[in-house]
């Protein structure tokens, strides 16, 4: 069946890698998630938000997760390592309903409330979560943007000299921190980032230094980024030449991804990647073939281009493939 982090993140942190935690909302994402991660041997994070849990339905989120395992199996992964997480619990009866219906992670996510209050909500959740052996993601430090139906204007980078006291009152099983990533397609300004020689946006850099703090603090405990979708330009330009409007779309570079995942950091997640490659294919067959009504005749295309993209996450940014 599905199993808890605590296993796949103490091998990661030693072997150098990070897990990917891919987002889904759809049976396509949950398809391509899974072809692409029994195709690379690799565990997997199935993240399921607040908001996908009220556009898809809890129960068939479950099922659906639960029989992934079995599809993996189907596609001939003997053992599969899969993880049904929920991102961002906002409150202990939101935690509690997964942890009752079967999930096997949850995030609960306090980071934008006062540190005694983060304290002892994350506290509360562990002390349910644990006697289940459901595994929980805490977060210090507030990511710029909207997190949780809160946006902040500036990151707050997480402060190394909280996160052992953090850790040791709340009991959490692993830590997400800001140092610089933010969710969506739209990470930097325009104003925040310099340009290269082919005039392209370059990003500032994320700060290694925070990361490297939070490592002396708490060696070998595990370590989780949020927000960290590269936007692949490719997939922003098909979305645009098909009559899409993203402007100033920016991401993560993956070579910060791919150091991030070399150091304590052990859970990458990924959302907005698998948005643009799922749309940027719809759009294309739209365009060019106006006729097409049949929606596997967009939706199929739409799979085999996440996929391709989880595969290449795996393989050449976090390095879990052949892990299983
Ligand atoms: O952290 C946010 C995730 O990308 C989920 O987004 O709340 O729109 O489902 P969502
Ligand atoms: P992205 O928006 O960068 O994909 O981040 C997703 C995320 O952090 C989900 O919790
Ligand atoms: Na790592
Ligand atoms: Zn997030």
């Amino acid at each position: 069946g599905l199993v808890n982090t605590k296993e796949m993140f103490a091998k990661a942190i030693k072997g150098g890698y990070a897990i990917p935690a891919f987002n889904f909302n759809n049976m396509e994402q949950l398809q391509a998630i899974i072809q692409a991660a029994v195709e690379t041997k690799s565990p997997v994070i199935l993240q399921v938000s607040k908001g996908a849990r009220q556009y898809a339905n809890q129960t068939l989120l479950r099922y659906m997760a639960e029989g992934a395992v079995e599809y993996a199996k189907e596609l001939g992964c003997a053992h599969p390592q899969i993880v049904l997480h929920l991102d961002h619990g906002d409150s202990f009866e939101l935690c509690k309903s997964c942890v009752d219906m079967g999930f096997s992670s949850v995030m609960i996510d306090g980071s934008h409330l006062p540190y005694d209050e983060n304290v002892a909500l994350t506290k509360k959740v562990v002390e349910y979560a644990h006697q289940f052996d459901v595994t929980v993601e805490g977060e210090l430090g507030v990511l710029a943007g909207v997190e949780d139906e809160v946006s902040a204007e500036e990151h707050t980078y997480t402060k190394p000299e909280e996160v052992v006291d953090f850790v040791t009152k709340t009991g959490v099983d692993s830590l997400a921190i800001s140092i610089g990533t933010s969710h969506g397609a739209n990470k930097f300004k325009p104003e925040q980032c310099t340009r290269d020689a082919n005039g392209r946006l370059v990003p500032p850099p994320l700060r290694f230094d925070v990361l490297e703090g939070v490592e002396k603090e708490l060696p070998g405990f595990p370590i989780v980024l949020h927000g960290s979708s590269s936007v692949p330009q490719e997939e922003v330009e098909t979305i645009n030449k098909y009559g899409g409007a993203l402007k100033d779309a920016i991401g993560i570079p993956e070579e910060e991804l791919r150091k991030a995942a070399k150091s304590a950091v052990c859970k990458i997640n990924i959302d907005s990647d698998s948005r643009l490659a799922m749309t940027a294919a719809i759009r294309e067959v739209f365009a060019t073939k106006p006729a097409e009504f049949d929606p596997r005749k967009y939706l199929g295309p739409a799979r085999e281009n996440m996929k391709k993209l989880y595969k290449h996450k795996i393989e050449n940014v976090l390095g879990s493939n052949n892990k299983i």
